[in-house]
């Protein structure tokens, strides 16, 4: 049977992957409650982007299983991943660079949308208003994550942070319930760091959960409900920040890195 278990948006139950004899993913388990934001941090190589793409559908998991808003994922599509409830954004941005941004974002939303091809190819009524209503929507959202939607800019003539916040929001148009994002803060300054610090305690506020890989230790201490920690494909410590940060384990991973 299918359902909500405990509030859990998030269930992922013993999930491997190995690529040839690398071991990428060994039994990670990890579940987050609704409303949450959970870190996934982990040195480079530890299994973490592997673990966004087995969520999303790009990889199939070797064995486990997860569910996404109580329905079982692991063998769906990248798309109806999405329609379950779960939108990401990319460590490699994968925006249309040869689109606005405004585009960019409505394009994230036709995956909700109820006019089929045929209906987009007659241009019903029905379907020039709901192109009205999607258009709408995905200028408030441009405005909600700090873009100006009449700009029209090229995307890939954006700055790094504008096109971060871009992908943020072409994720929230899919309506989820989850959004996973994968180092958001990459090459973001100072200034934009703690612009998307406020912009994702808004989303969570707003009612979405966020999972969030990251690697500015900092912007994730200070944000995340809690923390799990990959190492070489081993969940390694799950737990409070400050439990976190203390834990002989992760620090022993990031021999060498800085941890406070
Ligand atoms: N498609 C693939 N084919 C072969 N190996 C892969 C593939 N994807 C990931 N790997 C390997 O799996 C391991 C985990 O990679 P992954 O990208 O998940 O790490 P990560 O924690 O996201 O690291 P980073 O912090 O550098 O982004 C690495 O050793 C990587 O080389
Ligand atoms: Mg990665």
């Amino acid at each position: 049977m299918q359902g909500i278990r405990n509030n859990l948006v998030v269930e992922i139950n013993d999930v491997s992957k190995s690529f040839g004899g690398l071991v990428a993913l060994s039994d990670i388990s990890l579940d987050i409650k609704q409303g949450e934001i959970c870190g996934l941090i982990g040195p480079n190589g530890a299994g973490k982007t592997t673990l966004f793409n087995i969520l999303t559908g790009i990889y199939s998991p070797d064995s486990g299983v997860f569910k996404i808003n109580g329905q079982e994922c692991q063998n769906l599509k990248p798309h109806l991943v999405v329609k379950a409830g779960l939108a990401r954004t990319f460590q490699n941005i994968r925006l249309f660079g040869n689109m606005t941004g405004l585009e960019n974002v409505m394009v994230g939303q036709h995956v909700r949308t109820k006019v089929g091809v045929v209906g987009a190819i007659f241009r019903h009524r029905y379907a020039r208003q709901e192109e009205r209503q999607i258009e709408e929507k995905s200028r408030a959202l441009m405005v909600y994550v700090g873009l100006d939607p009449d700009t029209n800019q090229l995307s890939n003539t954006l700055s790094y942070g504008d096109q971060r916040r871009l992908e943020i929001a072409r994720a929230l148009a899919t309506d989820p319930v989850v959004i996973a994002l994968d180092e958001p803060a990459a090459g973001m300054n100072a200034t934009e760091t703690g612009e998307l610090r406020d912009l994702l305690m808004r989303i969570r506020k707003d009612g979405v959960t966020i999972l969030l890989i990251e690697h500015d230790v900092k912007l994730v201490m200070g944000l995340c409900d809690k923390v799990a920690v990959l190492d070489y494909g081993v969940k390694i410590a799950e737990g409070k920040p400050n439990a976190i940060k203390q834990n002989k384990d992760v620090i022993r991973a990031y021999l060498g890195g800085s941890l406070s």
